[in-house]
């Protein structure tokens, strides 16, 4: 029921209003002349507090507060893939260099036509797939029965608006549309949760071997000023197996996450050669943008991710970077005189990030279809200090910590991925074999960081010979393993199978140098043995057998 009331408060993006009888957590509000887009957060007496997705600029004491009958939606159908919308869901195509020009058109494309192919008739399950429609090349989009009965639906062309059919029970009788409106805050998926055990390979190396992310895990990436983290995060999104990637830019600089809007669209796949767009979802929110809609910007990104991971895809979220979207919580929070916690933000800081987190996972639904959402956010602590709330409370609950070091991306090592202070908890399926040979090189950085110390007090002429060799090959194993470049044609991209060779090699190189060099101190391999291990990222091939077969058979 609509209902008008007054406004009574405004400070930034909350205001009050009273004379509201059917408030309700969460209606939606529409303030002043303009008619502002807002949402009721809270109650208190006879006011209700309302936030405002819009500039509250100009209003005053007295204008009217629209109360509808629904709650904020987001939009969900053929058609969300190859779209570029801000936390609201708003198509920012034109919105022009600062973002400035949000459109209130429709979310999704009211006119295109989407060829529906009927997949069930008859009785069906709620949530079996009754009806597909081919999205883009590789996707295809799958209709859910929203109740049990029984289904009828005409193959055809159809606007995402178009009833396709019908289905029914005893109890009642629905027309199904492409198109379901489904609320921003309320999580999509149901289903038996699956522990998560297969290795999401990215081709970086120093991810896929050392500190491996699963489909259906999440990691944080947290790096200072200047890190890599958008750049990875794009190289994530770029090669990472998902089959879509959503990608939520908050609060950067509004000219900044302009580039962001006219790159990424520009970005090919490098797998199906059409542009990374058409599997994509781009959702951006700047600085210069109402508060309130950063906030949701994240929820929804998490909506559209559950909802393909319904359809059995595997879905990839990167969010960049959620210490905007906690700062826009700390704002907001402020706004509202709320109690303050840690450095300012709200004392449920920690809670809304582990909500985020936790919508990634891999889900088997009712009707047996099986998919993933993965989710990987960036943090960007103030001065690269990692002790600060939110990196705090995200280290909390992802169990991938891929931890950005400033010094190693001032000395252009990258991915600046901190071999010391990164971690994974996963346990990948057929890893064992693995786990024993990362363990031993995770040993050698670590025995490079202590001998380094005592070099510098004796001296590398001082050390043993073993020790000089466990330097030598851990500076081969950080400069031609964990180094990769983002922009060599060979090196872009490393294939799991490729890693894990590399990483024998550079096991076997280790352990036959100390055997040999126990026999005799004056051992030293050819250099040629060297050469060809700096070079096997460079090369095109995925066994280096014949090299560990060089490797054992040198004579000392
Ligand atoms: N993998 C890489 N290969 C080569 N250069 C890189 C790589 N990653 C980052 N860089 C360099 O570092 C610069 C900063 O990277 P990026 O913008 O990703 O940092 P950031 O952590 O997102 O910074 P901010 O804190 O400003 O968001 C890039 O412009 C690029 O020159
Ligand atoms: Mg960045």
């Amino acid at each position: 029921m609509k209902e008008v009331g007054k406004l009574v408060f405004a400070s930034g993006a909350i205001v009050k209003a009273s004379g509201l009888k059917n408030a309700k957590i969460n209606s939606v509000c529409f303030i002043g002349p303009k008619k502002l887009l807002g949402e009721i957060i809270k109650l208190e007496n006879k006011t209700a507090i309302i936030q405002v997705y819009e500039s509250t600029k100009m209003l005053k004491v007295g204008d009217s507060v629209l109360l509808e009958d629904t709650t904020l939606t987001a939009e969900l159908g053929p058609g969300l893939l190859g779209s570029i919308c801000d936390g609201l869901q708003r198509p920012l195509k034109d919105a022009g260099m600062f973002l400035e020009k949000i459109t209130n058109a429709n979310k999704l494309d009211r006119k295109k036509l989407w060829l529906v192919i009927p997949k069930k008739t008859g009785a069906v399950n709620k949530g079996d797939v009754i009806a597909e429609t081919k999205e883009t090349k590789t996707i295809t989009h799958k209709i859910f029965a929203p109740i049990s009965g029984v289904v009828s639906i005409k193959k055809g062309n159809y606007k995402i608006e178009d009833i396709i059919g019908t289905i029914k029970n005893k109890q009642e009788k629905k027309k199904i549309t492409l198109l379901t409106k489904w609320p921003i805050h309320k999580q999509f998926s149901k289903g038996k949760y699956i522990t998560p055990k297969t290795l999401l390979v990215t081709g970086q190396r120093v991810l896929d071997t050392m500190f491996p992310l699963v489909l259906g895990g999440s990691a944080a990436m947290p790096g200072g000023f200047g890190s890599g983290k958008t750049i990875l995060g794009h190289q994530l999104a770029k090669w990472a197996a998902a089959d879509i990637i959503i990608f939520v830019g908050v609060g950067e600089r509004g000219n900044e996450m302009a580039d962001v809007l006219t790159e990424f669209p520009e970005i090919e796949d490098e797998k199906t050669k059409e542009k990374l767009m058409a599997r994509s979802v781009l959702i951006a929110n700047t600085s210069n943008m109402p508060v309130a809609a950063r906030i949701t910007s994240i929820h929804l990104g998490g909506l559209i991710g559950e909802y393909y991971r319904n359809m059995g895809y595997n879905v990839l979220l990167i969010a960049d970077s959620t210490s905007r979207w906690s700062e826009a919580l700390r704002e907001l929070s402020g706004m509202q005189e709320e109690m303050p916690g840690e450095e300012g933000y709200p004392v449920y800081l920690a809670s809304e990030i582990s909500k985020f987190y936790e919508r990634a996972g891999v889900i088997e639904t009712d009707a047996g279809i099986v998919g993933s959402l993965s989710i990987v956010g960036a943090v960007s602590p103030p001065g690269g200090d990692f002790a600060e709330p939110v990196t705090d409370a995200t280290k909390r609950v992802v169990e991938c910590f891929w931890s950005l070091n400033a010094d190693l991306a001032y000395h252009r090592h990258y991915p600046a991925v901190d071999w010391n202070n990164s971690y994974s908890n996963y346990d990948i399926e057929n890893y064992e074999k693995l786990g024993a040979i990362r363990k031993s090189m995770t040993e050698l950085l670590q025995k490079e960081k202590d001998l380094e110390r005592i070099v510098r007090l004796v001296g590398y002429e001082s050390l043993p010979k073993k020790d000089r060799f466990a330097l030598l090959v851990a500076r081969l194993f950080r400069e031609n393993f964990l180094q990769q470049s983002a922009f060599h044609e060979e090196d872009k991209y490393c294939t799991k199978e490729k890693q894990h060779e590399m990483i024998m090699s550079f096991a076997a190189l280790l352990d036959v140098g100390l055997k040999k060099i126990k026999q005799d101190k004056d051992f030293e391999y050819p250099k040629e043995i060297i050469d060809s291990i700096a070079r096997m990222k460079f090369e095109k091939k995925d066994s280096f057998k014949d090299l560990r077969e060089k490797i054992e058979a040198c004579d000392v």
